[in-house]
């Protein structure tokens, strides 16, 4: 892995993508998720780096993980937090994402957390308004701080990540989380393999720097990371596996697999999991899964960020 230079500056108001990051802006935020971590573990777990700023978190479509992660970390840092979902909002009187926005800054706001179902959407608010923007989760598009948390508990748990074999198995036509993980990954130096059925897979996907395999038990054998993605059902408009027994025959991680992996593969899920489909319960609750341990990682990757892109709003 690059090593950062201690007199390494943020200058990024933004963070909407990994597209826009280089390896040594990953590193540094992976490297600044280190220092907050240790924050977690006080008896008084907050830290005035974002004392007097107010985070909005804007949320247009469903989310547990990343709505709560951002909200706590919003609060260990000092800040002010504004929630909005979309449900019970103006949204529902015809009012659009950019003026919810401008309204909701015009209330004083420092940094925009926005999900939205509408990939482009972060990108499109950063372009129109003053405030940082982060993205949540845009559409099929991105959702780099799952990747960052990814990547972090990857370097975590195995050292490096220059080097390693990651597998991305599943839903990779719907899977913005698949997206923001190559993307990272490969600008770190890992090779990565998607794994799935071929309507799941997009043929384009390769043009990204990562390899393709529709057969799950080719690969097992030779990675150090398997990252299964839910099974997005409902973005799905018609058929695109034969029935659920049907995939998670082919693709689904059970214990018989994980005994064909190597000793010490790491089996991560960004959530929420179809337990019983794309993994079985006994494999996400083992000993080599790290799925709560990335969302643990997850507070301190978006303290690190929110830090982040305010000093670069600076
Ligand atoms: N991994 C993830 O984005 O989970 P949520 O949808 O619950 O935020």
């Amino acid at each position: 892995m690059t090593e950062q230079a201690p007199s390494f500056i943020w200058t990024k108001k933004h963070l909407v993508g990994l597209d826009e990051l280089s390896a040594e802006e990953i590193v540094h935020i992976l490297d600044t998720a280190e220092s907050f971590r240790e924050v977690s573990t006080r008896s008084i777990k907050k830290v005035p780096a974002l004392r007097g700023k107010v985070v909005a978190l804007l949320f247009f479509e469903d989310s547990t993980r990343t709505r709560m992660s951002f909200e706590l970390a919003a609060s260990r840092l000092s800040a002010d937090t504004l929630l909005f979902t979309a449900k019970g909002s103006s949204v529902a009187k015809g009012e659009t994402t950019l003026d919810t926005a401008r309204n909701i800054e015009a209330m004083g706001v420092d940094i925009f957390v926005i999900r939205h179902h509408e990939s482009g959407a972060p990108h499109h608010l950063a372009s129109r308004i003053n405030t940082s923007v982060v993205n949540a989760g845009d559409g099929s598009h991105e959702h780099p701080t799952q990747a960052l948390l990814d990547i972090f508990t990857m370097r975590q748990r195995l050292g490096r990540i220059e080097g390693l074999k990651v597998a991305i198995v599943g839903d990779i036509a719907h899977s913005r989380v698949a997206r923001s993980n190559i993307i990272g990954l490969r600008k770190l130096g890992a090779e990565v393999v998607v794994v799935g059925p071929p309507t799941l897979v997009p043929a384009s996907i390769s043009a990204m720097g990562c390899t393709v395999s529709h057969s799950l038990d080719e690969v097992l054998g030779e990675v150090d990371v398997l990252n299964m993605l839910r099974i997005q059902f409902e973005r799905f408009s018609g058929n695109v596996f034969p029935s659920v027994r049907e995939y998670s025959r082919f693709y689904g991680l059970n214990s018989e697999r994980l005994a064909r992996c190597k000793k010490n593969v790491l089996v991560m899920h960004p959530g929420p999991m179809n337990r019983g489909v794309e993994i079985t319960s006994e494999v996400a609750d083992g000993l080599n899964s790290c799925i709560l341990q990335q969302v643990a990682n997850g507070l301190a990757v978006r303290m690190a960020v929110l830090f982040l892109v305010s000093q670069g709003a600076e």
